[in-house]
């Protein structure tokens, strides 16, 4: 349908930013409601096909065989004995497999040189069966010769980089501290995390002559494609990626991983689909890794809690040759205010999987860090938590003097304390052998965007239909991009169609950093208004005398059913966003604030959250229900980051001894208490055409710290070193 004549393309033009309120014109009534995914009732009746869920007849699996060392050379293998057992297809071996997995933003993906070791558990062999029992059995049987490799196992010796484009400094931290009225001068560790979506690494490989078709489980489709294409040595036009259901990705499925190029080359060598899916162990021992943080926090204040200056160092650690580091310090410039400051990073050396972004890199274990450095200054200073934080917020971003496109800290701060009754909070309060305590924290993330495409469709029958290759990770795009094309057009959300998660189809800037409404809800937001004008033109009259609502156009004077409009055929635009259309050199980011309340066993030393709130403002609310969720979910992971959640590696030969989520301690339902999320009312204009700001990540960013700054207030003891387990609080 979109081959036919009435096609066009739009792009965004953005007049001045007190005219950029125009999703407040519509009238449909979408935006912002809690409106239900139209995804949700597939997803709980099982009928939305996962990555491992549409199988192709024929269909062989593929196990992988993994590095027992952390460092070596594979020398050779068993793989002829390994042939030749029932149900064998092949074992496959050597260059075919990514060193680690890619990183999402970037269009390569690399491959590891023949047989070289980095890791334990890093996969170097895939041995295809009829049957996955066969082909597990199979790998168990393969036997590695290797020569081993000195490998860096214990943090205590790797080594340390400075890279000199991480180190910033202003006016003089040093004499800041000496003249400050109180400091705080204290190292922070966090945890190594694991992403651990639920649905594992999956992918269906398929080739039909030269062109692959991957069913795969992945967050930004359009470098997918590009990785893949590059792993495999084809053309991307090639690679066809689909992947209309994500069952979490939390940033371990930014980039393709081992499954998708073992499985695509193992089809295209057997002539015959492949399907590859990693077990639990293996995405925690294979996947992304969060690093392990040391953060070294000073602060200064003068005698009214005024801030002077402000450090921050961190340290990380990350693969040999891997160029990502944990941005832990990315927020600290502008939450703040503080005008000697220095912030800086260093990056270990050392022979664990690959270190990546996980939910929220950066602001979710700098901001906690940094919240807790903040607690301790209300403390020595005796100044009110909210209040101190109140008096520290910068009029601009103090690092370099920007602008903010739109600043509610305040009123999140206020928001918060006035639901959670912080002034009412009870001091020294029991509850049995439970010793009752309040901790709050600011959160902040950066917000961002990136360029999308989609392409919407007005058909005949006055239906619409939304078509781009962005991804539902369980964020909700679905319902957004519903709600946004059907408040533009006026049409009800039954009679709107979305199509996700096809590389095929105009390509977004995917699912991650926040950035996945603002960005492909902006194009789709951009094709909609382009078919607005088209309507009010064809009505002769401009599109601001237009209404459009319930599938109809009305003027002062007329009045016509949408299918009037294509009775030549469905009208069809393509949308386009770009960063540069919105972006003014603006600071954007949204902010928030957690108020937690805690127990702490007086015997056991076990912390138990017994309420928690967060208030949040990231500009226009798309839809308050899976905002709200997204909120939850992040604060979830806060209680993780604070209470339970840890990568333990053995020091001695560098394997994951807590590998399984048994072991792996992602909060529970017993864990989380009843939360509570409010949005504060904001419109951020320099954002986006819908005002709207990333939320996705938020809700974890600095949400350990209320949890930490609680056990603190309840029991006395400061805990540096999360997650905080009780033998560090008895
Ligand atoms: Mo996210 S950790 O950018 O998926």
């Amino acid at each position: 349908m979109t081959d036919g004549i009435n096609i066009s393309t739009a792009e965004l033009t953005m007049n001045e930013p007190d005219d950029r309120n125009r999703l407040d014109v519509t009238v449909q009534g979408l935006i912002h409601t809690g409106m239900d995914r139209p995804d949700g009732p597939l997803k709980v009746s099982g009928r939305a096909t996962y990555a491992h869920e549409d199988q192709p007849a024929g269909m062989m699996t593929g196990v992988l065989v993994r590095a027992p060392v952390a460092g070596g050379q594979i020398t050779g293998l068993n793989a002829e004995a390994v042939r030749k057992l029932d149900g064998v297809r092949d074992v496959f071996h050597g260059k075919t497999f990514l060193r680690n997995p890619a990183q999402g933003t970037a269009n390569e993906a690399p491959v590891q040189p023949d047989g070289k070791i980095s890791y334990i558990g890093q996969p170097v062999a895939l041995v295809v069966a009829d049957t996955f029992e066969q082909a597990r059995h199979a790998a168990h049987m393969i036997e590695l010769q290797i020569t081993p490799e000195d490998a860096v196992t214990d943090l205590d010796v790797a080594e340390i980089e400075t890279p000199k484009d991480k180190q910033s400094s202003q006016g003089d931290l040093d004499a800041a501290l000496s003249d400050a009225a109180y400091t705080v001068d204290e190292t922070y560790r966090t945890s190594g995390h694991s992403s651990s979506a639920m649905e594992p690494h999956a992918a269906i490989a398929q080739w039909d002559g030269g062109k692959l078709t991957l069913r795969g489980s992945y967050q930004m489709l359009k470098y997918n494609v590009n990785e893949l294409a590059d792993a495999l040595g084809v053309d991307a036009e090639n690679v066809h990626i689909l992947a209309p259901y994500v069952g979490g990705g939390f940033g371990s499925k930014l980039g393709i991983s081992h499954e998708a190029v073992a499985a695509a080359h193992a089809a295209r060598e057997l002539g015959a689909p492949v399907a590859v899916v990693l077990s639990r162990q293996q995405v925690l021992e294979a996947t992304m890794r969060r690093s392990e943080t040391v953060q070294h926090i000073k602060l200064a204040a003068d005698a009214d809690g005024r801030m002077t200056g402000i450090g921050h160092d961190s340290t990380v650690s990350q693969l040999l040759d891997e160029s990502f580091a944990e941005p832990v310090s990315q927020a600290t410039p502008f939450l703040y205010r503080g005008e000697n400051r220095e912030i800086g990073m260093h990056i270990k050396r050392i022979n664990r999987m690959c270190a990546g972004s996980v939910r929220a890199p950066g602001e979710a274990v700098g901001i906690t860090a940094l919240e807790i450095a903040m607690d301790e200054l209300a403390d020595v200073s005796g100044i009110d938590p909210v209040e101190l934080r109140k008096r520290n917020i910068p009029e601009v971003d103090p690092s370099d003097g920007r602008e903010f496109s739109s600043h509610k800290l305040a009123e999140a701060l206020d928001d918060g304390a006035k639901t959670f009754g912080w002034a009412d909070r009870e001091a020294g309060k029991t509850d049995g052998e439970w010793l009752i305590g309040y901790g709050m924290s600011s959160a902040t993330r950066v917000n961002m965007l990136g360029e999308s495409h989609a392409r919407v469709t007005l058909n005949e029958d006055g239906s619409l239909l939304v078509e781009t290759d962005m991804t539902d990770i369980g964020t909700g795009t679905y319902a957004i991009l519903t709600q946004i094309a059907g408040e533009m057009l006026g049409v009800p959300a039954d009679r709107v169609t979305v199509r996700l998660g096809d590389s095929s189809l105009p390509k977004a800037a995917g699912s991650g950093g926040s950035w996945g409404a603002a960005s492909s809800g902006g194009s789709v937001f951009v094709a909609c208004e382009a078919l607005r004008k088209k309507i009010a033109e064809t009505m002769g009259v401009e599109e601001r005398d237009l209404t459009l609502q319930d599938g109809v156009a009305t003027t002062n004077n007329r009045r016509a059913d949408l299918p009037e409009f294509t009775k030549n055929g469905p009208f069809t635009v393509e949308g386009t966003i770009n960063k540069g259309d919105t972006q003014t050199d603006r600071r954007q980011a949204t902010f928030g604030a957690f108020f937690a309340e805690v127990g702490v066993n007086s015997v056991t030393g076990e912390t138990r959250v017994r309420r928690m709130h967060g208030s949040f403002a990231a500009g226009r609310i798309l839809n308050a229900k899976t905002a709200r969720s997204q909120c939850l979910g992040g604060m979830t992971f806060g209680i993780g980051m604070a209470l339970t959640e840890e990568l333990m590696f053995d020091k001695r030969d560098g394997h994951l001894v807590n590998n399984d989520l048994a072991e792996y301690h992602v909060p529970v339902n017993l864990d989380v208490p009843q939360l509570t999320v409010n949005f504060v009312q904001e419109r951020d204009p320099w954002a986006n055409p819908m005002q709207a700001k990333g939320i996705g990540e938020l809700g974890i960013c600095g949400a350990g710290a209320s949890i930490i700054n609680a056990i603190y207030d309840a029991c006395g003891v400061r805990v540096r070193d999360l997650p905080a387990t009780m033998d560090k609080i008895l």
